[in-house]
């Protein structure tokens, strides 16, 4: 984060302060009501810091994809209540994000009020980046304080348009976030592990491409070992596999051996001929392959074992991705053995990936004993993929100078 401004740099008090957060958070199917609160609690740092020190919080967040128009499922009145509940102070929510009834809200806050606006993603403009929104959302506040790392990767107005009219700080959480994996892709420490899961090779390569460069070995699970293993023509039974992806699986493995990666895939595997609970399951050698009618739904008990040998040395580990359907008890015990053994680790830097690998993270109650699990799905990927972001590169720097 070296040249750029940060929070602690600018003067908030008495000044109102725009903050874009990423509050688009797991709504419950049936009640509508938060269903999982992380992104709100990443957030509050940032949030109690500007009001503490006399600025007028002024929040903006998207929830879900309303396609530019107002939708009251995707409201952030709700987010508001949760806010307000997690932060113990009062929250006043605007049911609109610029406007009369925004200007006046804004004009009757004290130091240290908080105000959350409506979901900006109501306005097509939003995901435009429309120069005049952009304006328009800016006029309400003196500083743009940007702490939406989720986000990132998007070039939309309420992150990036208003950087162009208001000078962008990152929060603290963009700053934490920026830093770790920040860290990952550029100076990491030896030896690096990279623990690679999910369902897709084809959503990791860019991961895989950038991190060739950098990491000393790359442990893979989840059902993209399948198209590993196929292209070493092993027998997957019904196992996912990305067949148009067999090519570039031996592309990977020649390159990991060109530049002295050890690419570490599994020896054994759960299978099951249904992915249901409870269905009838066991483990089958990799060598022995997965019978017909069978598929992998999580690495074996050897694999687990191989993985942990791997990882006990390390001094930098990324995670992203789960090694199993870690949704269904009966194949999660690969993801969790994962997980506990990141969180067993000394004098390691432990970085979990968004998305589903920090959900399994939480489901196992082990967030607090890795050093950082990031709250940025694709933007998380992206910056693996060592990506420059818009919601990034559009931070003023020391020198006053936006960087874009
Ligand atoms: C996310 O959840 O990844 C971010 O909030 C971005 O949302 P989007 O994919 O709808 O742009």
């Amino acid at each position: 984060m070296s040249g750029v401004l940060t929070l602690r740099d600018v003067d908030l008090s008495g000044k109102r302060v725009l903050v874009r957060v990423d509050f688009n958070v797991p709504l419950d199917k049936e009640t509508g009501e938060v269903s999982d609160d992380t992104r709100i609690v990443a957030a509050i740092p940032t949030i109690k810091y500007v009001a503490e020190n006399g600025g007028k919080t002024i929040l903006v967040s998207h929830l879900g994809r309303p396609k530019g128009k107002r939708d009251p499922k995707y409201s952030m009145e709700k987010v508001s209540k949760s806010l307000e509940r997690l932060i113990g102070k009062p929250v006043a929510f605007v049911p609109d994000c610029i406007g009369d009834e925004v200007e006046k809200a804004v004009s009757k806050m004290n130091n240290g009020d908080i105000l959350l606006l409506e979901n900006v993603r109501f306005y097509p403009e939003e995901e435009k980046n429309d120069p005049e929104f952009s304006k328009r959302l800016s006029a309400i506040a003196d500083i743009h304080v940007n702490d939406a790392f989720g986000t990132a990767h998007r070039g939309h107005a309420s992150n990036v348009g208003a950087a162009q009219y208001l000078t962008s700080v990152p929060g603290f959480l963009m700053q934490k976030e920026i830093e770790m994996l920040g860290m990952a892709v550029e100076s990491p420490k030896h030896p690096y592990v990279v623990i690679l899961g999910g369902a897709k090779v084809s959503d990791k390569i860019g991961v895989i491409t950038n991190l060739l460069e950098k990491a000393d070995r790359i442990l893979i699970g989840g059902a993209m070992m399948f198209t590993f293993l196929k292209a070493l023509g092993k027998q997957t039974g019904d196992s996912l596999v990305e067949e148009d992806k067999i090519e570039l699986a031996k592309e990977i493995m020649r390159k990991a051996e060109e530049k002295k990666v050890e690419l570490v895939l599994p020896v054994d595997t759960v299978v099951s001929k249904e992915i249901a609970a409870g269905s009838e399951s066991k483990t089958v050698l990799i060598d022995e392959g997965v019978p017909s009618g069978w598929k992998g739904l999580d690495i074996g008990t050897s694999t687990i074992e191989l993985f942990r040998s791997k990882l006990v040395d390390a001094k930098t580990v990324v995670w992203n991705g789960p090694m199993g359907v870690f949704e269904i008890d009966d194949f999660a015990k690969g993801t969790e053995s994962i997980a506990k053994t990141l969180a067993s680790l000394k004098g390691a830097v432990t970085i979990i990936g968004g998305g589903d690998s920090a959900a399994a993270i939480n489901k196992f109650g082990l967030a607090d004993r890795v050093s950082h699990v990031s709250t940025g799905g694709g933007a998380s990927l992206e910056m693996l993929e060592g990506k420059e972001m818009p919601g990034i590169r559009s931070l003023a720097t020391k020198e006053g100078k936006k960087k874009t």
